[in-house]
């Protein structure tokens, strides 16, 4: 399943539900958290919930859109009552605000277990994916994700808004329009923890939804850094992300070029294309990049 474009939808908003459909995200996740005001949480897991009923599978050019829900988090009085309402409608995964670390995901997961057979799903469908970074503790303790026993666990994605207002910073990007280093930190061990563990890494999303040629950037950065996807927050911003996070077909002629150069090439170690050195860790990227390409 493809995983470039995460929308993210607020789940109490009829409007915005409605409207999933004519998107072209990959993923959408239905917000119960920050989008939600307290007092229309109820509401919001229940229009979610009905929409997970009428929606169990949505198809666009021959592929299957991801349904994630985003819970309350595990300190708020919500969280349960969100996967008792929700796991009815067999939602792809869970997306857990505010996680601690390993032990918040054992959490979550020991409560799915109990949850998935009522709910009628096969005992460990269901899959997890943090924000890792909404806290200061958290956000010092990244890699603790990396080898702990998660079973469940499908991906990583980070925060730059919570973070912000835990440690008070009040700027979040530099006068050159980058992270600031709280925040490149932060990203950064998402990326290579994803990959330690062999997961799918997913960027943050760009809140400034109308400035598109800065969100172009930000998604051909995420991909070119190693993400596999991008959060959105507004429909506009699905089909930039796609395209960032599609390979160009000069990209994918160069990735076919090294490995034909290989295979006519079995027992090289190192070649030259074009008067370039390629070697082994250019075949595997090359072959990273095809495997994009389906
Ligand atoms: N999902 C589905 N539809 C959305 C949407 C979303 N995330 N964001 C906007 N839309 C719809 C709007 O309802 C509007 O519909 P209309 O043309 O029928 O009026 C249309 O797309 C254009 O939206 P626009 O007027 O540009 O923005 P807005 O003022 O309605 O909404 C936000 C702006 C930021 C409030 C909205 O994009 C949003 O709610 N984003 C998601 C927020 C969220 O989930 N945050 C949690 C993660 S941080
Ligand atoms: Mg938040």
């Amino acid at each position: 399943m493809a995983v470039r474009s995460w929308l993210f939808v607020p789940g109490d908003s009829e409007k915005k539900l409605d409207k999933i459909a004519g998107t072209a995200a990959d993923v959408v996740i239905l917000d119960l958290e920050d989008s939600v005001a307290p007092d229309n949480k109820a509401r919001a897991r229940d229009m979610t919930a009905a929409w997970l009923g009428a929606h169990q599978s949505k198809v666009t050019d021959g592929k299957r859109m991801g349904r994630w829900v985003r819970i309350n988090d595990l300190g708020s009085r919500y969280w349960r009552d969100d996967l008792i309402a929700v796991l009815p409608g067999a939602p792809d995964g869970i997306m857990l605000p505010k996680s601690a670390g390993p032990e918040s995901i054992q959490q979550l997961a020991a409560e799915l277990y109990e949850l998935e057979p009522r709910a009628g799903l096969p005992a460990g469908s269901i899959k997890v994916m943090p924000l890792v970074s909404e806290t200061a503790s958290a956000a010092i303790s990244i890699p603790a994700y990396a080898a702990a026993s998660l079973p469940r666990l499908g991906g990583l994605t980070w925060g730059a808004e919570d973070l912000s207002a835990a440690i008070g910073a009040t700027r979040k990007r530099g006068s050159d329009g980058e992270w600031t280093d709280t925040f490149r930190f932060a990203r950064v061990q998402t990326l290579l923890t994803a990959h330690a563990r062999g997961i799918m890494a997913i960027d943050t999303l760009h809140a400034d939804f109308a400035d598109e040629a800065g969100l172009r950037r930000m998604a051909e950065a995420s991909r070119a850094d190693g993400f596999a996807g991008m959060l959105a927050i507004h429909p506009a911003q699905v089909p930039v992300i796609n395209a960032a996070f599609t390979p160009s077909e000069a990209e994918l002629a160069e990735a076919r070029a090294i490995v034909e150069a290989f295979k006519a090439n079995p027992d090289a170690g190192t070649l030259q294309i074009d008067r370039r050195m390629i070697d082994r860790p250019h075949l595997t990227l090359a072959q990273r990049i095809l495997g994009l390409e389906n």
